[in-house]
């Protein structure tokens, strides 16, 4: 009890709203919706409506599953629900395709038994003089249910609540706003590109949402890290409305592990709390150290170690120089340029397996060009220092391919056909049907089968090149076409039975000694990390074979973010002109240059991602006080 309280006591938070975080999403969205049915509950007992204020957006659907689930196996009834959400994209007309109104209804009120009557959106299609009036009728619609009993929150990487964007006031009411451009950027997903998404929205004001009697924000994923920190830690103020929060009387942030990576306590815990100094918690706080102090590892002094809050470390060992030149070698030790391990050399200090000496490898690739993208150099060093790398293109990536693009090859095909005098009435029966589809496409819309198929064929090709440039042949490249993918839509299936047995079976085929999957969770879209669980569940079905004893997972991390230099434990140099080859390898796939579809939030090329991800590793290595490299790629090991 006393050693409790003197825990306490050495607590110290730096956090401004109470958080709590969750080990993923799935746990922490189902603890908010027991809330959310809790509250429905109580005040169905005392003949109430209880009035819920709603989020879109990709965040709170697993709430929403949850609260079906709950509908349709406990018979959580809806009845006294009244719904107002946030907000809605000006100009949209309540049934178009991306309009919140469709998204809510799709995603909860078509599935529970909600009076539609009392579920309130603001409508996207109102006249613009009538605006102003509409807006004014929410405010007053939510007074006269008796304020919002429970507002349910995502948060824009800017720190927007509902569209309440930077520059928001404080007391702002519901309202016409412009959208933010980072918002439209992370929007540009759903509607297929930039040009097509509002440049306008109506919200709910932050003032309309502090009245709320109970606010819960929800964030997910390392892309909210940066965000939720400035939420919680920072000052308020208007540049992130988010902030505003912290001064409400009975609101809390939801979060994930990947969510809550920058606050204090979980980046640098040492100075919230009394830490256990594990290998890795003492790599952490003393890359930290160096990094922040931008002074080598090797130069860093006991003083560095007492002003930082790691005196307890410092006790430890007794000198800062035994920590650092521990640390110093652990680092070193994992920069290796023969990621399939060094023929004949001492590897009892080497990320990677000298024997056997040619081993059997198998990349897994979310999309037709991730192998390139992330792990080009690595790709090209395995191949050249003879392994037999096969490639396992896990999805078609058919959506991601412009329409004009698709439009051009299935010319080519009619061409083609028409120059060599070959008849195929299939092929012209594919173009007729692609070009009057494509000419009454609305945007967004789902493709047709046929033309998906030649979407799909674009990508298969450009892989096919890559893997040619870069050196394996074709038998050793598997285009897996995963179902869970083949909706059409941005929105997937969940991974499945199907999609677990073709990862089992190739790696069951292969019988690879070094397995490489994308262990990127910041993807925007979600396809990396089915991707990931992928891999994980067929590695879990096989791990009891003996062929899967001397079989070695490394993750690499997607275009977005890189492995926090701590946790890397393979970081594979590359030389000026390895990386220049590398970009060559990325151009092979031409229908993702120049403005792709589903961009994302990153306007860059891919080729440039890449580039600047891989000077950033070696920068930071070389800050440490390691060997100054021009590009480098990390991995982690995942034991399973
Ligand atoms: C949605 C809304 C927005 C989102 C935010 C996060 O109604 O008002 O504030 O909550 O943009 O979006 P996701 O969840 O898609 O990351």
């Amino acid at each position: 009890m006393i050693t409790d309280i003197l825990n306490l006591a050495q607590t110290i938070s730096f956090e401004k709203v109470p958080v709590s975080i969750y080990e993923s999403a799935a746990g922490a969205s189902k603890a908010v919706a027991d809330e959310i049915a809790t509250l429905i509950k109580a005040k169905q007992r005392k003949g109430e409506k209880a009035v819920l204020g709603l989020a879109t957006g990709a965040t709170p659907k697993k709430v929403y599953a949850e609260l079906i689930r709950m509908h349709q196996q406990e018979r959580l009834s809806f009845y006294n629900v009244i719904a107002f959400n946030l907000d809605e994209y000006y100009s949209l007309q309540p049934e178009a395709l991306q309009s919140y109104r469709r998204f809510m209804e799709e995603n909860l009120f078509n599935h529970i038994d909600i009076d539609k009557n009392n579920c309130f959106i603001p409508h996207g299609g109102t006249p613009a003089e009538m605006i102003k009036l509409h807006c004014e009728e929410y405010e007053k619609k939510i007074e006269e249910c008796g304020r919002l009993d429970f507002q349910l929150l995502g948060i824009g990487r800017n720190g927007h609540i509902g569209f309440n964007e930077p520059g928001s006031h404080q007391n702002s009411v519901t309202r016409l706003i412009t959208l933010d451009n980072i918002t439209r950027l992370d929007a540009a997903y759903e509607f297929g590109n930039l040009a097509n998404v509002p440049r306008k929205a109506i919200t709910m004001g932050v003032g309309t949402i502090l009245k709320s009697k109970r606010i819960v924000l929800l964030a997910w994923g390392e892309r909210k890290a940066g965000v939720i920190k400035q939420a919680v830690e920072g000052p308020v103020t208007e540049f992130i409305p988010a902030s505003y929060l912290q001064g409400h009387y009975n609101v809390e942030f939801v979060l994930d592990e990947n969510a809550a990576a920058e606050l204090t306590r979980k980046k640098t815990p040492w100075l919230t709390d009394e830490v256990e100094w594990s290998n890795g918690m003492i790599k952490k706080a003393v890359t930290h150290l160096s990094l922040n102090l931008n002074k080598p590892i090797l130069k860093l002094t006991n003083n560095d170690y007492n002003e930082n809050g790691l005196s307890s470390l410092l006790a430890l060992y007794g000198q800062a120089y035994d920590i650092n030149i521990e640390v110093f070698n652990q680092l070193q030790r994992t920069i290796t340029g023969w990621p399939g391990g060094k023929p004949n050399a001492d590897d009892s200090k080497r990320p990677e397996r000298a024997n056997p000496a040619k081993k059997r490898v198998l990349i897994f690739s979310p999309h037709p060009d991730d192998d390139i993208i992330s792990m080009g150099g690595t790709f090209q060093r395995l191949v050249d220092q003879g392994h037999e790398v096969h490639v396992a293109y896990q999805t078609s990536g058919n959506i991601a391919v412009a329409d004009d693009e698709a439009w051009r090859f299935i010319e080519f095909v009619k061409d083609y056909n028409n120059q060599f005098g070959i008849v195929n009435t299939e092929s012209d029966k594919i173009y007729n049907e692609a070009l009057s589809f494509l000419k009454i496409k609305k945007n967004g819309e789902k493709d047709t089968s046929a033309l998906r198929r030649v979407k799909g064929i674009i990508r298969r090709g450009e892989a096919k090149n890559t893997c040619r440039f870069v050196g394996i042949p074709q038998e050793q490249v598997h285009f897996l076409n995963l179902p869970f993918y083949e909706t059409g839509l941005v929105e997937k299936s969940p991974i499945g039975e199907a999609d677990f047995k073709i990862i089992t079976d190739l790696i069951e085929q292969i019988k690879p000694l070094q397995i490489y999957a994308a262990g990127d969770l910041a993807d925007p879209h979600g396809t990396h990390k089915v991707c990931l669980d992928g891999v994980f569940e067929a590695v879990q079905r096989l791990k009891q074979k003996d062929f899967m004893k001397d079989c070695w997972l490394w993750l690499y991390k997607g275009a977005w973010a890189e492995w926090d230099i701590d946790l890397i434990e393979m970081a594979v140099p590359m030389s000026p002109d390895q990386v220049l080859k590398k970009r060559y390898g990325i151009f092979k796939h031409q229908s993702q240059k120049d403005g792709v579809v589903f961009q994302g939030s990153d306007s860059r090329e891919f080729w440039q991602r890449a580039e600047e991800r891989n000077w950033a590793t070696a920068a930071v290595y070389n800050k440490l006080g390691l060997a100054e490299y021009e590009a480098m790629e990390a991995f982690v090991r995942w034991h399973y």
